[in-house]
């Protein structure tokens, strides 16, 4: 089976990274992850794609003075893996359109809240002081705006009376970890079809 080369972008701990390398080893998965990117060389996520054999790239954000430059760097150093679709994960970057005209409808992300519900940062804590009662993550494809690109999928998850932010945010991870692998064999597959501005997954 050939499988699909993807990219992971990650400047964090990379536990996302690591659902998907887990993911990646099973034979019947249709991607495989040909290289990880990031703009921290201290990043976690560096270190895990090391330890899996998977080649890792570091374009430091200091190297460039604008945002542009920076993401024409970093498609640069990807270029030579080929990834037919780059999937942000812990990436701390706002991309820019040059970067999402190299890959188009072909970037996603992983955010950590049902959206449109709490963009931007933090977001696992403003939906605890926001006080919902469900909470869960969302994979969506990447535009120019932040965090709102067309939805691929989502997963709730209760918030518990006796959570504080960080059981949440904990909780809410493990939901990503099973929702990124999932969403990322559909892109493999050629499955994420947009119609109208609305994702709808092919069988
Ligand atoms: C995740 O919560 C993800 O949703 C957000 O950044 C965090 C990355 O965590 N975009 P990790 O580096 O994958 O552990």
């Amino acid at each position: 089976m050939t499988r699909t080369p993807v990219a992971v972008l990650a400047s964090g701990t990379g536990t996302n990274l690591r659902a998907l390398i887990e993911d990646s080893a099973a034979p019947d998965c249709p991607y495989r992850i040909a290289v990880v990117g990031s703009d921290r060389a201290n990043a976690g996520a560096l270190a895990i794609a090391t330890e899996s054999g998977i080649p890792t790239t570091v374009v430091p954000r200091r190297a460039h003075p604008d945002r542009e430059s920076f993401d024409r760097a970093m498609l640069a150093a990807l270029a030579p893996y080929a990834p037919d679709w780059l999937c942000l994960a812990g990436y701390m970057r706002l991309v820019t359109p040059a970067f999402l005209a190299a890959y188009p409808n072909r970037v996603l992300n992983i955010h950590p809240a049902l959206l449109p519900a709490f963009r931007g940062l933090h977001a696992q804590r403003q939906a605890f002081e926001a006080g919902v009662k469900i909470a869960g993550c969302t994979v969506h494809l990447v535009s120019e705006e932040t965090d709102a690109g067309p939805i691929v999928a989502q997963a709730a998850v209760q918030v518990l009376a006796d959570d504080d932010a960080e059981s949440l945010r904990l909780r809410i991870l493990d939901a990503e970890h099973e929702l990124y692998p999932r969403v990322v064999r559909w892109a493999a597959q050629g499955r994420i079809r947009l119609h109208g501005g609305r994702v709808a997954i092919a069988p």
